[in-house]
């Protein structure tokens, strides 16, 4: 049922892939997998800026009605969450990977939550080692799930530390580990005066497929933010883009053994939490 949801909204809005591979990585990251990030209400996950262009909740809402007609109080929000990335890669040309269910949804979400355990663009590699490992996950995981940024968009506000504006409010390049012909596509499609409304795909050449492109993209310079160039900057993570870019089975190989691990943060079970009727609220 998740997964019909999934194609069907993927096939009327190409985007939506993207949005539920976030969602889960915001899910995860923050309280662990609990479909927090599915609360509404003052103060909750959402409300923290870095949310705001999170998107996919309508996919998921689809897939709960449907579950609570035929298998009430059963599938929780968490569980979905996961099934429709896992999904949304797949239907995108992804690995095909199994994930064990069984996750039970929170009743806690606060915005004060999020900035601790969020990655930032300006993040170096060693604040995302630190963050990663906090969650149980390698050098290797933070490499291999960074290639989610294969597929999906972004505002121009979540790269624009890359560029300065002079005088005139005209952009240049600041980043000299931005190729400067990608810098000047970017400037083109986000100058300084764009709407806050404008989206970049993350990936300039395959942007709606699941593929290796991201790691070839590094490798040329073409990383959209920076914590994506440091990651062929740094000696340590350098091999492995290296690696990934050249042997697109190595990276699906990695990537079902990482998104494993990240679907598997946090996870509540037994008495702990609830299967929500609703995802956007506790049942109470
Ligand atoms: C490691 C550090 C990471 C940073 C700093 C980061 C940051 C960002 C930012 C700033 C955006 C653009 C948001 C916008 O402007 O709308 C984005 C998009 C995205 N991120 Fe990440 N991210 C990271 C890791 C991940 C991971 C681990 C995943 C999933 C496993 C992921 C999946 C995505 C996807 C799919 C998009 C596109 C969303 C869409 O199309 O709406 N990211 N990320």
């Amino acid at each position: 049922m998740v997964r019909n949801t999934v194609r069907s909204a993927s096939s009327a809005d190409p985007t939506v892939p993207g949005k539920l591979l976030r969602l889960l990585f915001h899910d995860c990251f923050v309280e662990g997998c609990d479909a927090s990030v599915l609360l509404q209400g003052n103060g909750t996950e959402q409300s923290d800026p870095a949310n705001r262009s999170l998107g996919g909740f309508s996919v998921i809402d689809s897939a709960k009605r449907v579950l609570e007609i035929f298998c009430p109080e059963t599938v929780s929000c968490a569980d979905i969450v996961v099934l429709a990335a896992r999904d949304a890669v797949e239907m995108a040309g992804g690995p095909v990977i199994r994930i064990p269910t069984g996750r039970r949804d929170g009743m806690v979400s606060a915005a004060s939550n999020v900035r601790p355990n969020i990655v930032d663009t300006s993040f170096s590699v060693d604040e995302m080692i630190n963050l990663f490992s906090s969650k149980g996950m390698s050098l290797d995981d933070l490499v291999t799930l960074s290639g989610a940024h294969t597929i999906g968009t972004a505002h121009c506000s979540a790269f624009s530390d890359r560029f300065q504006k002079d005088s005139k409010g005209k952009l240049s390049l600041i980043d000299t580990s931005l190729n400067s012909t990608y810098a000047d596509e970017l400037i083109k499609q986000c100058p300084a005066d764009s709407s806050p409304s404008v989206l970049i795909n993350n990936d300039p050449y395959t942007s709606f497929m699941f593929d290796n492109q991201y790691y070839r993209n590094l490798l040329s310079h073409r990383g959209l933010f920076q914590s994506d160039s440091v990651l062929f900057n740094d000696e340590r993570t350098r091999k492995q883009v290296e690696d990934f870019a050249n042997d697109q089975v190595g990276f699906f190989e990695s990537w079902g053994q990482s998104f494993f691990k990240l679907t598997s943060t946090g996870v509540k079970t037994g008495d702990e939490g609830e299967i929500r009727r609703s995802c956007s609220a506790t049942n109470m």
